[in-house]
């Protein structure tokens, strides 16, 4: 979480002299949208972070309102450099009048300076080609050249553009990379994984926000050819929005993403801030899938174990565990009919938020009807797709913290979610299974805080 106020996506993470460094898209004035900053962080091991000067504010006198989303790469001299996208109103307006703008670093990555010659890039680099809501530039170097992708709507359908640089000065468009349906991509990335390129990119198509993947080659055009498509995460615009990712010190690509407050809804109990993010994550390649793990690190705030062994159940298993920051990892031994997981849950189940697992249908389903007992918070179930199951067996791997949820299942299904639980004792784990479930193991932890 920042500081206080409001925070959407992660922005520019690095990993250089030892320390992860993280941006976020930051208002420093309210717990709404506006205004947008980059906020700064820093760690040694992204789970404590540090809180660092905002890196970067609106150049008002410019006409720049807003610094949106962007990333960070450290140029050919040594100099860590941002780039973002720029935003102002009338002519400037993120629509049709967005630029990509490029700050410069000193060698901690405290001060930034806005470059003499931006604009780097405007719209106008794309001839013929119209585009529109241009922005959330991402960089990376091949060889001796730099590439970047940015997103927004070309003719109309969701896109993401590719552009080439020998300087990171002069930008040359190659073409366009990925088309989808009518609407708006956000947030592109394009990186290399074993011997795949994937493709992510959060949509804004006609309410279906799920941030997307897509696994394939990149053709000698310039043009990506899909292999494989899949949802990054199913929490969507109510739980799981605009990741980016970055290669850290272990060669490990890691990706990080906005949990947003929509979920909240009409609820105003809490004031002050909005928003946090999502534990990290690693991805890697598994039979043409993206394989996705929490990064082991979060080990580190792990006390207070709990591990059963080998159990059938049938009905309510009451697992004993207790917490609101919790992590528990499930492995079934064989699950034919539906089960479920109870979570945040008071010891007379006035509330309660439920992972229902259905093998027979492959859906994972979070029920939030009685998550909350706040009126106005959003109550409606979440759905995701299982695949990768042999025999019944599922991995569940759950982090709870207060109002998050963040669900791993057989590394490959993930999805992210916020609940606001009321009261004091919603705290306790159950299980529940009609019909006879095997479970192999059930371990649990509290998580210590942090702060
Ligand atoms: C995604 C997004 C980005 C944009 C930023 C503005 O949530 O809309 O496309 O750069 O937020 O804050």
């Amino acid at each position: 979480m920042p500081p206080a106020n409001w925070m959407n996506d992660p922005n520019g993470p690095i990993y250089i002299n030892d320390e992860y460094h993280l941006f976020y898209q930051y208002n420093p004035n309210g717990d709404n949208w506006g205004s947008i900053h980059w906020g700064h962080a820093k760690s040694r091991d992204m789970v404590y972070w540090d809180h660092l000067p905002i890196a970067l504010a609106p150049s008002l006198e410019k006409n720049e309102q807003h610094c949106f989303s962007g990333c960070t790469v450290v140029d050919d001299n040594g100099e860590p450099t941002i780039f973002y996208t720029s935003v102002g109103v009338g002519e400037r307006n993120h629509t049709i009048g967005s630029e990509q703008w490029m700050a410069k670093g000193t060698s901690d990555l405290i001060t930034w300076s806005k470059h003499r010659d931006n604009p780097i890039m405007t719209l106008d680099i794309h001839g013929d080609v119209q585009v529109r809501e241009w922005r959330d530039p991402f960089v990376w170097k091949e060889a001796d050249t730099w590439y970047m992708v940015l997103s927004g709507s070309c003719q109309g359908h969701g896109c993401v553009l590719i552009y080439r640089s020998s300087d990171l000065m002069q930008w040359e468009f190659l073409n366009i990379l990925d088309q989808g349906k009518e609407g708006v991509w956000e947030c592109p990335n394009f990186f290399a994984l074993e011997d795949k390129y994937v493709l992510l990119y959060s949509p804004d198509l006609e309410n279906d926000y799920r941030v997307r993947y897509k696994i394939g080659t990149l053709q000698d055009n310039f043009r990506f050819q899909s292999e494989f498509e899949g949802i990054l995460d199913y929490g969507g615009r109510e739980g799981y929005y605009a990741p980016t990712s970055f290669l850290d010190g272990q060669e490990r690509r890691i990706l990080l993403s906005w949990m947003p407050e929509t979920a909240r809804g009409d609820f105003k109990g809490i004031k002050g801030w909005s928003g946090v993010h999502t534990i990290p994550r690693v991805l890697s390649l598994r039979n043409n899938r993206l394989n996705i793990e929490p990064i082991p690190e979060m080990n580190i705030l792990r006390e207070n174990e709990r591990s059963i062994g080998f159990q059938a159940v049938e009905g309510v298993f009451d697992t004993g565990v207790k917490g609101k920051a919790l992590e528990v990892k499930l492995i079934t031994e064989q699950a034919e009919e539906p089960f479920c997981m109870k979570f945040y849950r008071s010891p007379d189940g006035e509330e309660e938020t439920v992972l229902w697992i259905d093998p027979k249908v492959e859906k994972v389903i979070l029920d939030r009807s009685k998550s909350s007992l706040y009126s106005g918070t959003h109550s409606s179930a979440i759905e995701g797709k299982l695949t990768n199951t042999t025999q019944g067996q599922y991995r569940v791997h759950i982090f709870l913290d207060y109002s998050t949820i963040e669900v791993f299942i057989n590394e490959e299904t993930c999805l992210s979610a916020r609940v606001y639980p009321k009261r004091e004792d919603s705290m306790d784990v159950q299980i529940y299974s009609e019909t006879k479930l095997l479970i192999h193991t059930l371990q649990a932890w509290n998580l210590i805080s942090i702060s």
